[in-house]
């Protein structure tokens, strides 16, 4: 039986995706590396950290862990001025009314966001109260694809994770809802997402209706 929905952030609830594409953009451009988007993609749902190590990988560039650090403390600069441009106009389309209708109809509600900035995002779309748990970066050490995110918002929501569905627009985060025991709903191409139990190519087609339709035996 169905009991609450997890969702991911950046890519579900709101395109913070493509704010964090300007920030690695702007310090790729800053150090001369190569970076586009279809390296940005594959940095969906992974955390800071593990997102420079993939540039830098893919640029051949090692450098040690100080460097690195630093490195990835200034595109988080970067990316956290970007923020106080989020207004509450900044829902993805259908976000907001997917989230409303949960509420009314009593689900319980996680964030499960790989970003230590999840807080601040939710703050800037005025959307705290549509969640009774914020996971976010600082809930727990390791990153999707391991479940250790999901798995906290559902220990905190007081369910067991086949009561849980979990919204992701990232193929590691998939990966993670499907490891920890959780249906899953994957937002975005099917190259990316095609292996959700159920995926929509965006958030506007993401009703209770057609959710409840295709998990009709589990509502
Ligand atoms: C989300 C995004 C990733 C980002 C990660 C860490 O999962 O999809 O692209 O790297 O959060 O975000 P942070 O705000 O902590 O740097
Ligand atoms: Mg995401």
């Amino acid at each position: 039986m169905i009991k609450g929905f997890i969702f991911d952030l950046d890519g579900v609830i709101t395109d913070t995706a493509e704010q964090h594409y300007v920030a690695w953009k702007k310090l790729s451009d800053e150090n001369g590396w190569s970076f586009d988007r279809e390296l940005n993609d594959k940095l969906r749902g992974i955390s800071r950290l593990d997102s420079i190590q993939v540039i830098l990988e893919h640029n051949n560039i090692t450098l040690d862990e100080d460097t690195i650090g630093k490195l990835a403390n200034q595109k988080n600069e970067k990316y956290v001025e970007s923020l106080d441009d989020v207004t509450p106009e900044d829902f993805l389309p259908g976000a907001k009314e997917l989230l409303t209708h949960l509420r009314t109809e009593g689900f319980h509600v996680a964030l499960g966001s790989a970003s230590k900035n999840a807080s601040k995002v939710l703050q800037q779309l005025n959307a705290l109260g549509y969640f009774d748990v914020i996971g976010d970066g600082n809930s727990v050490t390791e990153s999707k694809p391991n479940p250790a995110i999901f798995l906290h918002g559902a220990e905190k929501l007081g369910l067991q994770p086949d009561e849980c569905i979990v919204f992701e627009d990232a193929e590691s985060g998939v990966d993670a809802a499907k490891t920890g025991g959780f249906h899953s709903i994957g937002i975005g191409p099917k190259e990316r997402v095609g292996h959700a139990d159920l995926r929509f190519d965006s958030m506007a087609d993401a009703t209770l209706f057609e959710i409840k339709s295709y998990f009709k035996d589990l509502f």
